[in-house]
């Protein structure tokens, strides 16, 4: 099995609009970018790609996966050789594959945070090597402006360009290439191994207890790819680190500030706030967030202004607010970046964007309060319609009642008119899923039955309950340790057969390293990974799930429980004599 965390950095490495536009002409469509399924012939585009949860669904002949299942069809490979099709594209070092023992672990956690040491060592002589650092120093100083305090402070060091810099020196002291290998300082070659890191400015990943577990390295110049990050090892967990939380523990501040980038956390540092951190070229997840959560309740989310931030920022939020971290969104304005903004404006200005940083909420309502003149009643009305159709998409009766007051004030009309309008909408989304639900059970038993799913039409309400939940379950795979009145939910709850093999992967996944969508092509069939995707597309648009987990899981064991003895044959007949 390849590791989850390589699984994690190929899907963030490989955009899935990215990857899919080189085979499929995509154009925008709302949110989303839309093309011809490559998997069916068709005129009118029904081929949708989702940015945000990295996945596609065709709407016309149901294929659905995510960035690594659609490189097994389209490519025609099994689930190993598009995970290594994929990391060839991204640059990513695949660990050693062994056919009679799997990926092998390799050396321990101690003598790979040793071999670091010494590798830390020696990046930071060549950045002060009078001829070999000069580049990296130049550009250090130069491009970045740091003072040679930061540079020490972070401990940056320079990979000099070849092949062998590395791992002649470490060899030197008595590693073996199989060890530099594990410890992803160097890449496998044919006969020997070469450096992973050349030609590039480098950054220790230290943990909190002082130990180096890791690298990323920029390049001086425009190449790609700019970053490269260590791959995990048996000393680096990337959902477990942050960069720069060593120094960021210390600070006296109750709040963190999370950014993006390397450069962004050091520019913060030296502008004087301490308390900022890096994710480290991967999204935030849960287990951030509950580290987070042990040091600090409050964050201030420092992201890119893009669209790409923009959605990053989104996904932190709803993990943090699940860990019970408040946080609040810094607009950026003429610069990209944290580190960019501090270089353009200066450090008060920044501090002046913490202090302005608004909740989620209340930055969509100034956003909102910015496009219309008040003054204008039309303007006025149209205001309110966007602020109650994002009230309505909260599922928390707590939450959008707490919106609908700060609506109406900002608005200045009555909060009850904000509620009627906006519980009209939830109703009206209520009878538009009722009858999607109704057409979609139509669908799965009449005519020949399901195919994917044989026993959804045993217990149509059982089916669709299952479906539901795992919908929610892969955007939120942490919730599988949620209780639902006694217990957690178990394989056992589930009435069909490929709803209780699909839980039991999430959950055997989870008490692992964690689950993503993509790991489903590891055990599960094209079609089958396309059902999943179609449950998981049609809860894309409901936030804050928990509640609705729980309902639904409390029914779907009840359901169970009453489990119908019905074969197919029972209900085709039963079927037939009611029409
Ligand atoms: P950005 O592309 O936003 O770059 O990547 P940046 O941090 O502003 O970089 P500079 O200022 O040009 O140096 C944000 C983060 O995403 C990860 C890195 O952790 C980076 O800091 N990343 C980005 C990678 O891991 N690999 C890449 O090729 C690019
Ligand atoms: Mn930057």
């Amino acid at each position: 099995m390849i590791p989850n965390s390589i699984i994690e950095d190929i899907r963030y490495r490989c955009d899935i609009e990215d990857v899919i536009s080189s085979y499929v002409s995509l154009k925008r469509a709302g949110s989303n970018v839309k093309g011809l399924c490559p998997f069916h012939s068709e005129k009118t585009p029904s081929f949708v790609v989702y940015k945000d949860t990295q996945s596609f669904y065709c709407f016309g002949c149901g294929a659905g996966g995510d960035v690594i299942s659609f490189i097994m069809r389209q490519e025609n490979l099994d689930y190993v050789s598009a995970v290594e099709f994929l990391a060839k594209r991204a640059g990513i070092a695949l660990p050693e594959f062994d056919s009679h023992t799997g990926y092998n672990d390799g050396p321990g956690r101690a003598r790979i945070l040793q071999m670091n040491v010494e590798a830390a060592k020696y990046f930071r002589s060549m950045l002060f090597d009078e001829n070999t650092g000069a580049p990296a120093r130049q550009y250090l100083k130069g491009k970045r402006a740091l003072e040679s305090s930061v540079v020490k402070h972070f401990g940056l060091g320079y990979a000099p360009l070849g092949w062998n810099n590395l791992r002649d020196h470490l060899r030197s002291l008595g590693f073996t290439y199989d060890e530099m290998v594990a410890a992803n300082l160097c890449s496998k070659g044919e006969k020997s191994c070469y450096d992973f890191f050349r030609g590039r400015v480098m950054f220790p990943i230290i943990d909190v207890s002082g130990n180096i577990v890791a690298f990323g390295g920029r390049v001086l110049d425009d190449s790609k790819p700019k970053y490269l990050n260590s791959a995990e090892t048996a000393a680096f967990r990337k959902n477990k680190n942050l960069f720069a939380l060593n120094f960021a523990r210390n600070s006296s501040e109750d709040t963190m500030i999370i950014c993006e980038g390397y450069m962004d956390v050091i520019a913060l540092h030296a502008a004087g706030f301490t308390n900022a951190v890096a994710t480290l070229g991967t999204a935030i997840t849960s287990e951030h967030a509950r580290i987070i959560k042990r040091y600090v309740s409050k964050a201030v989310l420092a992201y890119d202004g893009d669209e790409a931030g923009r959605k990053a920022a989104d996904r932190a939020i709803r993990l943090l607010g699940e860990a019970g971290v408040d946080s609040r969104i810094l607009v950026m304005r003429d610069a990209k970046d944290p580190d960019e903004f501090i270089k353009k404006f200066g450090r008060e200005a920044f501090r002046k964007l913490i202090d302005e940083s608004r909740s989620r909420f209340d930055y969509i309502i100034e956003t909102v309060l910015k496009k219309y003149n008040l003054e204008n009643a039309d303007d006025k009305i149209k205001a309110a319609g966007e602020l109650c159709a994002e009230i309505a998409s909260v599922y928390s009766k707590v939450e959008r009642d707490i919106y609908i007051q700060k609506t109406a004030t900002a608005l200045a009309i009555d909060p009850k008119s904000v509620k009627h309008d906006v519980d009209r909408l939830i109703g009206r989304n209520a009878s538009y899923e009722k009858k999607r639900q109704t057409e979609e059970l139509i669908r799965v038993t009449s005519g020949i039955s399901d195919r994917v799913n044989p026993d959804y039409a045993k217990s149509p309400k059982a089916g669709r309950l299952e479906e539901e939940i795992l919908g929610i379950l892969m955007l939120h795979p942490e919730y599988v340790s949620i209780k639902i009145d006694d217990g957690v939910l178990c394989e056992d709850d589930f009435f069909t057969g490929l709803g209780r093999r699909l839980f039991a992967f999430i959950k055997a996944k989870m008490e692992l390293d964690g689950f993503s969508i993509g790991m489903l092509s590891e055990e599960f069939s094209n079609d089958e990974v396309s059902r999943a995707v179609s449950m998981q597309t049609a809860r894309r648009d409901l936030s804050n799930d928990t509640d609705a987990y729980k309902t639904y899981s409390l029914s779907l064991r009840n359901e169970t429980s009453k489990k119908s003895d019905m074969s197919l044959e029972d209900v085709i007949l039963k079927k037939r004599q009611t029409k």
